[in-house]
């Protein structure tokens, strides 16, 4: 059986055979809007690319957190906190971002500007899937203390209202309790278990995977506004 396209369906054909323009503008990702590629404020904290300038807390930031990040990393090369490295990481950030392919930041507190740890939205994945991978790391001396989450969540916020994504993905080794806490914390969906999913400290890792949708964080974000109505009151 020969099954008609609904008038409905994005792929609407029009007499030439071709989709309407408007869906195919929309399909192919043109209507959406491009990311700021500045600073973006949350609660608290603020992210934005990293500068030359950063190397120093950088280097001590990542080298006092060595034994705290590396087990849920993939393996830092033997020059990772040297300039020359970091400066190449700059490089890459700027070249991903100017391609819409990766959008890496650095969070600050807001009250003293002091550099707190790290977040990207990468393996961008526009077209009909509108989508982005959650990345983090936190200094060891700042985490605990709720950062990331305010860091995320303006993320989030950008992600889904600015750069009007659909889906935001993230992974987690199941024994990363903090990881998966967080995660969790902020309203992502546990849809699955990946083996051997990334290459971590050296050795492909079983994860778990969540994702979620612009329709959950609009979700979230009514919920924490309707709270902060009532504590208000
Ligand atoms: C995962 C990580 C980024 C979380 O950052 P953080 O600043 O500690 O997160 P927050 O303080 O915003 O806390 C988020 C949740 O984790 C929980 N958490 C914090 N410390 C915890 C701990 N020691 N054990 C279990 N949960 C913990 C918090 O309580 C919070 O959950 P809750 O709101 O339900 O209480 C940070 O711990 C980190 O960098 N870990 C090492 C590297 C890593 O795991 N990277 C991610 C790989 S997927």
């Amino acid at each position: 059986m020969r099954v008609r396209p609904s008038k409905r369906s994005c792929f609407y054909a029009n007499q030439a055979g071709l989709p309407p323009a408007a869906t195919m503008y929309n399909l192919f990702g043109f209507a959406r809007k491009k990311p700021s590629s500045g600073r973006i404020d949350g609660e608290g904290v603020y992210l934005r690319p990293a500068v030359m300038g950063d190397f120093e807390p950088w280097r001590r930031l990542r080298g006092a957190s060595r034994a705290f990040l590396t087990p849920w990393e993939p393996t830092w090369p033997p020059d990772d906190l040297t300039r020359p490295a970091f400066q190449r990481r700059i490089l890459r950030h700027d070249d991903e971002r100017a391609r819409d392919e990766a959008y890496s930041f650095l969070i600050f507190r807001a009250a003293d500007d002091a550099l707190l740890g790290g977040i990207t939205l990468g393996n961008l994945r526009r077209g009909v899937a509108q989508c982005g991978t959650l990345g983090y790391w936190m200094g060891e001396n700042h985490a605990g203390q709720g950062f990331m989450a305010k860091a995320a969540r303006a993320l989030l916020r950008h992600a889904f209202v600015d750069m009007r994504l659909h889906r935001v993905e993230a992974a987690c080794a199941p024994n990363n309790e903090r990881s998966r806490r967080l995660l969790e914390r902020l309203g992502f969906q546990r849809e699955g278990y990946a083996r051997a999913y990334l290459l971590i400290d050296g050795a492909w890792q079983d994860h778990l995977l969540f994702a979620m949708l612009e329709s959950d964080f609009l979700r979230e974000e009514s919920s924490s506004s309707d709270l902060a109505s009532q504590f208000r009151q």
